[in-house]
């Protein structure tokens, strides 16, 4: 096992202004944002016709999830050709063009490379399963006998991340039972062998086949996942799924993970104009990540961390100090995520109790999720490094939890015990305008039902309204670019408060967040530039409303 030590953190003067450093990066789910040909999902082109909300918005890059050639048994997380556009969603004309036009209205754009399984119809996986036994195709996969007397057991006691066995057996061409392959998510997502040469320059290509398309980056899909320990050894017991991300996994953030990173921050050196990694890297600990994000590796790395915290000031507290001090060896900008197409919206899980982690069902009390959540997200928004937004959450939108169950897409909805399963609440459609079939999202349907009253949470119900979640993210943005002291940096200045309440300074910017369900009284830190809630200045005292963010000049 390599042993890759920190280089000292000495980012060069470039490096230190970078734009990603403090970037606001906007998810888009291709799906569910906007449809240009009037069939329900969502498009490359629907996506282009909204550009101009984003730029509106203020955020500095758009992140795209998958929109390739795919079955869709995982919502595009399962591609059978990295280097097509899926019929659904465009061609790669559009693509071309959708890059063209972001760049045009300043706008960067980073595309979602899922590089720890391919489709079980890519090409490779379909010739080896057809070449049969011995085929040098399968080396590429994870292929192993199975064990009992006929070979009926799982190669090892691997569980998939969407439930059941990591394990599916193949049916030889001659119609008798075979080998088995690795999927660590769905069936239909087979494991790549990272130890097969090919594969390591099969993607390689594909970065620069994005990379000359003008893509500023990628997202990279289970960053954690590629190298499995040697011999890809037992576990020794069930309910695995507890563990992901607290424990040390054999398939997860093993250190020769890092070694084909290295190899990618090569190639993007290789073009012109600041293009990032960005790292899913689901792993124990802040410090286990920031491995990923060392110099010669990737320049993000997604905080689940501060995504898993509960609405709680010294939670927060203690989340918000480990990821910067985390992040300021390495020299990389902390992120801060609260939502994205994987969990419960930041609004519904703060609606409900905490504790219930992020795969929610009860819509639970609705005005004081939406309250936390835009306390939330001001806060999100003060702290140094770079943030990430998901569709919609601009808009307050809640998780849609009464989908019915045959509306249901997400694979491990029908999985027993899968980890994931309630995914498709954050997916639905979003609404952009007060009426019309789907809300504007196209002139068809929508591919998961969209609730009643959808159309007053959409973009032209609240442009304007200065109460609305949509102009206090436009004003927070706007703010965010002008007042010294928010965006980059690795460090803030903790003042003292109350208990439940955090306020800190970065230079002539100071944040106060009330995170307890009773209004405080605090010294007024300056002038207010912002406030998610009706705060009460009064002389020298301000009254900050339960569960309230304000910020400050001073
Ligand atoms: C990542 C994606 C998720 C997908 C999984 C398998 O976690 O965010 O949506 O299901 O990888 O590719």
């Amino acid at each position: 096992m390599t042993q890759h030590l920190a280089a000292p953190a000495t980012p060069d003067s470039a490096t230190r202004t970078a734009w990603w450093r403090d970037a606001v990066i906007y998810q888009v789910y291709p799906r569910s944002f906007a449809d240009g040909n009037g069939d329900g999902m969502g498009d490359l082109q629907g996506i282009r016709a909204r550009l101009p909300h984003l730029r509106d918005l203020g955020v500095d890059a758009v992140w795209l999830s998958p929109f390739y050639a795919s079955p869709q048994a995982d919502a595009g997380y399962d591609v059978a050709d990295y280097r097509a556009v899926d019929p659904m969603f465009g061609t790669l004309l559009d693509a071309d063009a959708l890059l063209r036009d972001a760049h045009d209205l300043g706008l960067r754009v980073i595309v979602d490379l899922v590089p720890n399984h391919s489709s079980d119809r890519h090409d490779w996986f379909r010739r080896a399963l057809g070449d049969g036994p011995g085929s040098p195709l399968r080396d590429r996969y994870h292929f192993r006998p199975g064990k009992g007397t006929d070979g009926e057991l799982p190669p090892n006691d691997w569980e998939s991340v969407f439930g059941g066995p990591a394990w599916t057996r193949t049916t030889d061409p001659d119609g008798t039972p075979g080998d088995w392959y690795l999927h660590l998510f769905a069936p239909e997502q087979p494991d790549f062998n990272w130890e097969h040469p090919a594969v390591r320059d099969e993607f390689r290509s594909v970065l620069r086949f994005w990379l000359d398309m003008g893509a500023d980056g990628f997202r990279v899909d289970v960053a954690h996942g590629l190298v499995k320990a040697a011999g890809l050894p037992d576990i020794g017991h069930h309910d695995q799924l507890r563990l992901l991300g607290n424990d040390t996994m054999p398939f997860f953030d093993q250190d020769g993970v890092h070694e084909i990173y290295r190899s990618w921050r090569k190639v993007l050196a290789e073009y012109a104009g600041d293009r990032i990694l960005v790292a899913e890297a689901w792993t124990p600990t802040v410090e286990r990540t920031a491995h990923y994000v060392r110099p010669d590796e990737m320049h993000q790395a997604f905080n689940f961390q501060y995504l898993s915290t509960h609405w709680d000031a010294a939670e927060l507290r203690a989340v918000i100090d480990g990821s910067l001090a985390a992040m300021r060896p390495v020299g990389a900008p902390a992120t801060w995520v609260l939502s994205n197409h994987d969990v419960t919206r930041h609004t519904t899980r703060f609606a409900n109790p905490p504790g219930l982690g992020t795969q929610l069902r009860t819509p639970g009390d609705r005005a004081l999720g939406l309250r936390r959540a835009r306390a939330a997200s001001l806060l999100m928004l003060a702290l140094p490094g770079s943030a990430y937004l998901y569709q919609g959450e601009e808009l307050g939108l809640p998780d849609v939890t009464d989908l019915p169950d045959e509306a249901r897409q997400d694979p491990s909805f029908h999985r027993a015990e899968g980890q994931d399963g309630f995914r498709d609440g954050c997916r639905v459609p979003i609404p952009w305008t007060v009426e019309g079939p789907s809300y504007g999202f196209g002139t068809g349907g929508s591919w998961l039902p969209q609730p009643a009253g959808w159309g007053e949470l959409s973009v032209q119900a609240q442009t304007g309204d200065p109460a609305s979640t949509l102009e206090l993210y436009r004003a927070a943005l706007r703010v965010r670019r002008e007042q010294p002291g928010l965006g980059a940096g690795d460090a803030l200045e903790w003042n003292a408060a109350p208990d439940g309440v955090l306020s800190f300074r970065r230079e002539s910017f100071v944040c106060t967040a009330n995170t307890t369900g009773a209004a405080v009284r605090l010294p007024v830190p300056g002038r207010m530039l912002l406030a998610s809630g009706p705060v009460r200045v009064a002389g020298d005292e301000v009254e900050l409303p339960a569960d309230t963010t304000a910020w400050w000049a001073v």
